[in-house]
């Protein structure tokens, strides 16, 4: 894993864009692996920047989102379908037929994972773009999914509707299942972007980076994919810095008490 640490979320966002506009540049029809939740906002806010500036162009990309809830219409504000065109597609060049958002049509709910597996199947993302919920969750693979799972329907945590309702009225209106790239779809990615900021986070980030790799923190899988970077800013990294200062400090105590004898 490349750790990036960065002064506060601006410079997240402004290091996340040009990671991905390198890419881009160098492959102008890459497939993208999309993630909604603030987090990327950020990010997206740059590359519409940067499209407007005439810098870059979406013309060829695929996109692919994470997820998407099951039991809200694709129109409903909340959304990620609606979340990804205010936030992004309206903004840029990309064609609508080179947009996939994960369908969410109740009355088809036994194919719409296999669909959408097929479509990843087909068509390898050579970047991802992932956040990271707060109990460790990455799309929507909420801790104990199997590590080896492909798009499925889940149930969401708790948690997470919780974490979520803040974009809703109140937490009965968030939804309680949805559909998502399973951890084996995200870590065949080619390369893999995380970007998370806020204290709030600081715990989760250090377990995913120094923890096991468990199912109960699905975001630990990342350790080992080969080309993982992890964009942090100074409040996200705050217990993984302290923990290394504390470390390095142990290391420099053990080394006085114990000097190696010629
Ligand atoms: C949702 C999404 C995740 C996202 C997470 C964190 O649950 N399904 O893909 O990473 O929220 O959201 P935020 O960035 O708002 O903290």
């Amino acid at each position: 894993m490349k750790i990036i640490i960065c002064k506060n979320y601006e410079e997240i966002s402004k290091k996340a864009a040009s990671i991905v506009m390198k890419e881009i540049r160098k492959k102008p029809d890459l497939n993208i692996g999309l993630a909604t939740g603030s987090s990327p906002i950020g990010l997206y806010k740059n590359l519409i920047e940067a499209y407007k500036k005439n810098k870059i162009s979406f013309m060829d990309v695929k996109s692919y989102n994470l997820d998407e809830y099951i039991g809200i219409e694709r129109s409903h504000p909340q959304s990620y379908y609606s979340f990804m065109h205010e936030n992004l597609f309206k903004h840029i060049d990309i064609q609508e037929k080179n947009i996939h958002i994960p369908e969410n049509d109740i009355t088809r709910i036994d194919d719409l994972a296999a669909d959408y597996n097929s479509e990843l199947h087909e068509n390898q993302l050579d970047i991802q773009i992932l956040g990271i919920g707060s109990n460790g969750h990455i799309g929507f693979n909420e801790p104990g999914t199997p590590l080896g799972n492909e798009t499925f329907i889940v149930t969401l945590d708790e948690q997470t509707r919780m974490d979520n309702s803040r974009f809703f009225e109140n937490i009965d209106e968030v939804p309680k299942f949805a559909i998502t790239m399973g951890i084996k779809n995200i870590m065949y990615s080619k390369k893999i972007v995380l970007v998370a900021s806020g204290k709030e986070k600081a715990k989760v980030v250090y377990k995913m980076i120094k923890g096991k790799v468990t199912k109960s923190l699905p975001a630990s899988i990342l350790q080992l994919h080969p080309d993982c970077t992890v964009i942090l800013d100074e409040a996200s990294a705050s217990v993984l810095v302290k923990k290394a200062a504390a470390e390095h400090q142990k290391f420099n105590k053990t080394v006085k008490q114990s000097p190696i004898k010629p």
